[in-house]
């Protein structure tokens, strides 16, 4: 790490208590932001790592409004399972608090009254949406209508989540509220207003000029807003679930939830060093490094540091914020309202002990500079044959064959050939590697050198065979484990900040006391005489039976989805009685039901029509066995002119309904009917 700085402050956007949090969360903020921290660790360095939950904000109001209970209700509920279950999954935060506290209530009070106090807020009034109805302002997202950018439907008040433009509400196109569904009319309001526009030549030179090393994604979002010119926004709003705007005439009002959640990093400091935690944010030796989601990106780059700005006091500027893109699952966007997530605190309950195969995968696909997608199959072959087949072997392999030829009592290393010192370069030049990688954020990268120490193990022992080797030259096996078991050594140090929990059990497998950076790629890591521990097996197999569960509730949800969302198609044109009386329809029973080769639509049928047996295909197969259809009875077309299809003629057509999930489902008589029987 650069020289100048004497500490590290790492924050993680605080995730709003509406909801659990889902692999989206964890692979663009949470797992990026652990590994980085637990790596300085392992340097030996000064960090700290914030987090929190985000308690404030209309998504809540929404939801415990939708749930009849009070926001207090739903931030309880939801911070203690996040809390839970982060901690489960090994992000080893140094404090985990919540915005509804009372210590962060002060702060921000305390932070908005000093830039009141010193006119660093322009007071406006204008005409706001206002519900008739629910006797209400409706700020951000209690409001929703049609985006006057892409003009996609269900845009909110403060955002569409279509095209990503952040929106004003007073420009959404048929506005409606979002708590009564009311057309809302314009009213007087009067709110506080952070004058960004003041700020704008000392962020431009902050970001533009002293942080082109930012990543593109994030560095490029921050020069559109500012060549777009910085507008004053608004930092209050009239709501009744917040922090009180601490003014006098200013009942009924609150501050913004993007006001308040970002000064949670302070008063989260505080809270764990209550001493000490002006050392963190106002000494410039100290480096902030907000880690987020891109749709964060403003707030961190732009809004929060001009509100530092303006209060001033020494208050340090991220030195970095190194943003994600997202992560979709199984192709489709990540949606909490449409329950498309895989949620942390489930896979903790169907994944028992796996927490770092979620882990891994997650870096290993993570959106880092482009969105990326999340599927069940990639997670078990990337679990089967990576970590498994790479990692979990070679570690095994030297461990075994440490306990076989030694009594697990770690050899000494006598002279080195060339392909020991081979082995032993390539280690230090794969730490080079991964450190760097570590240092710029790039965690992809960094685990594929990471798991590449194990690849070069597995190498390692096929090139020099132990296993041979043991029948004639037992010092030779000697030295070769040593290094294997070094090896180990490496791999534990180098894969603590992506996979902590393998790398406990093999710490106590190689009697490790301490893992540190500085140590690995050593030659003597491990000292000779060191006693291992039994080999435990560090992976194991996942099963198509557990990924099918997975994928089968994905398609249950996926279901549910159509059947919420479903619209009946317009009726169709107006016809005379007449001309519906063409179809003659009849009741039939199946005599006969078959799948027709090479035609996975097709079930071919004979049906009992009363006065003969008729040949009828229909295209339902995907949706019935075949089997199952034999004695039911249908509803048909009886006079419709014959067709062939594959070689089979068709005479007539059987009804069935189709579905808002796209299924099929055969029309019969509620009650045995006689075949041949009109149906009118
Ligand atoms: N709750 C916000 C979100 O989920 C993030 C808040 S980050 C903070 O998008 F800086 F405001 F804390
Ligand atoms: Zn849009």
């Amino acid at each position: 790490m650069d020289k100048k700085f004497k500490r590290t402050l790492v924050t993680t956007a605080l995730p709003y208590a509406n909801g659990p949090v889902h692999i989206g969360h964890l692979a663009g903020v949470y797992v990026p932001a652990d590994i980085y921290t637990r790596y300085l660790r392992l340097r030996g360095e000064d960090v700290v790592m914030i987090g929190g939950s985000d308690e404030h904000g209309v998504p809540i109001t929404i939801k415990a409004r939708k749930e009849g209970v009070t926001p207090q209700d739903i931030v309880d509920r939801y911070h203690k399972i996040i809390k839970d279950s982060f901690e489960e999954f090994g992000i080893s935060f140094s404090v985990y608090s919540r915005t509804s506290s009372e210590l962060h209530h002060q702060t921000a009070s305390e932070f908005f009254r000093r830039l009141y106090d010193n006119g660093q807020f322009v007071e406006q009034t204008s005409k706001q949406l206002y519900d008739p109805e629910a006797k209400q302002f409706l700020a951000d997202r209690y409001v929703t209508g049609e985006c006057p950018h892409c003009h996609s439907e269900g845009a909110y008040g403060d955002q569409c989540e279509k095209c990503g433009t952040s929106l004003s509400a007073n420009d959404l196109i048929n506005p409606k509220s979002a708590i009564s569904g009311a057309t809302p009319e314009l009213r007087e309001t009067h709110h506080w207003y952070l004058p960004l526009d003041r700020w704008q030549p000392a962020l431009s030179k902050w970001i533009l000029e002293e942080h082109t090393e930012w990543k593109p994604n994030v560095y490029g979002q921050c020069k559109s807003w500012i060549d777009l010119g910085l507008q004053p926004r608004a930092v209050s709003r009239d709501l009744d679930w917040g922090v009180p705007v601490p003014v006098e005439g200013a009942e009924g009002k609150v501050l913004y939830v993007w006001f308040d959640a970002p000064i949670g990093y302070i008063s989260n400091t505080k809270e764990i060093l209550p001493d000490t935690w002006e050392t963190y944010w106002k000494d410039p030796e100290t480096r902030i490094i907000n880690f987020i989601g891109k749709d964060n990106i403003v707030f961190h780059c732009i809004v929060f540091p001009a509100m530092l700005m303006a209060y001033g006091d020494n208050f340090q500027l991220p030195d970095n914020v190194p943003a994600n893109e997202f992560l979709n699952l199984e192709g489709d966007k990540i949606s909490t309202s449409r329950n498309w997530a895989i949620w942390l605190h489930e896979y903790l309950r169907d994944f028992p002990g796996k927490q770092d195969v979620l882990r891994y995968v997650l870096t290993a696909n993570a959106p880092e500079t482009k969105d990326n997608d999340f599927t069940w199959r990639d997670f078990q072959t990337r679990n089967n044959s990576e970590l498994v087949a790479i990692l979990g072997n070679f570690v095994n392999r030297a461990v075994v064959l440490t306990h076989k030829y030694f009594d697990g009592v770690v050899p000494a290393a006598g002279n080195l050939t060339d392909i020991d010192n081979e082995a032993l370069a390539e280690l230090k030049a794969i730490k080079e590697r991964l450190t760097d990688n570590l240092d710029n954020f790039r965690f992809r990268e960094g685990l594929k050198e990471a798991m590449n120490i194990a690849r070069l193990g597995n190498k390692y022992l096929q090139d020099t065979e132990p296993w041979k080797l043991a029948k004639t030259d037992m010092a030779r096996v000697a030295t070769v484990l040593n290094i294997a078991i070094q090896i180990c050594g490496s791999i534990d140090i180098a894969c603590e900040p992506f996979l902590p929990f393998m790398a406990g059990k093999l710490k106590t497998m190689l009697g490790l006391e301490k893992l540190e950076w500085a140590d690995l790629g050593k030659s003597d890591l491990i000292a000779s005489g060191t006693k291992l521990g039994e080999a435990q097996l560090l992976f194991e197999k996942i099963e198509d039976e557990a990924i099918n569960a997975q994928l089968d509730r994905l398609d249950r949800i996926k279901k549910e989805n159509q059947v919420k969302n479903f619209k009946p198609e317009p009726i169709a044109e107006t016809i005379d009685l007449s001309v519906f009386e063409k179809a003659d329809l009849r009741i039939g029973t199946v005599v006969e039901c078959k799948p027709v080769k090479k035609a996975k639509k097709l079930l071919q049928f004979l049906i009992d029509d009363g006065l003969e047996q008729r040949t009828i295909l229909s295209g339902i197969a995907e949706h019935y066995k075949a089997e199952d259809l034999v004695g039911k009875q249908v509803v048909f077309i009886a006079n419709l002119a014959p067709r062939e299809i594959r070689g089979i003629v068709s005479n007539g057509m059987i009804l069935s309904a189709l579905n808002a999930d796209g299924s099929l489902k055969v029309i019969s008589p509620s009650a045995p009917s006689t075949p041949g029987a009109k149906v009118c």
